[in-house]
């Protein structure tokens, strides 16, 4: 009894100094290049021109310095990027934004791209919006 007492009140103590040693803060020299993944679109959505829609993307592992907080949207097709902004100067922990779907030639190869320092793409998805 006694001893698994002293085991539990070790296992605390630990907890403890290992809580603390993470708290301590980091220079700026150890900022780090975020970008999260995109979770929505997937290769599976269907946009259609003037729709709002959420934008999403996984914000769960984020570093504790980040170098570039101010997250922007753009739109590519056939691989390449557009100059095209959905959405832009928002906070990339957010981990959503709505953005207006444009309106564009329908195609099943446009991807997002979600900038923070670098960027990180979508699959390739459809918007559906007038004929080529
Ligand atoms: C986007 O997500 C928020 C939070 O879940 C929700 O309140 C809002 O209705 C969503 N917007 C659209 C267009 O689905």
């Amino acid at each position: 009894m006694m001893s698994a007492m002293k085991t539990l009140f070790a296992l605390f103590f630990f907890t403890i100094l290992f809580t603390v040693s993470n708290a301590i803060p980091v220079s700026l020299e150890q900022r780090d290049v975020y970008v999260p993944p995109i979770t929505c679109p997937t290769a599976y959505t269907v946009w259609n021109k003037g729709e709002v829609h959420n934008v999403t993307w996984d914000v769960s592992d984020p570093p504790a310095q980040i170098t570039n907080k101010i997250g922007r949207i753009q739109l590519r097709e056939g691989g390449l990027t557009t100059p095209l902004i959905l959405a832009d100067g928002f906070d990339i922990l957010l981990g959503r934004i709505e953005v207006t779907v444009p309106w564009v030639i329908t195609a099943n190869d446009y991807q997002l791209v979600l900038f923070g320092d670098s960027g990180n793409f979508s699959p390739e998805f459809t918007i559906n919006g007038s004929p080529l």
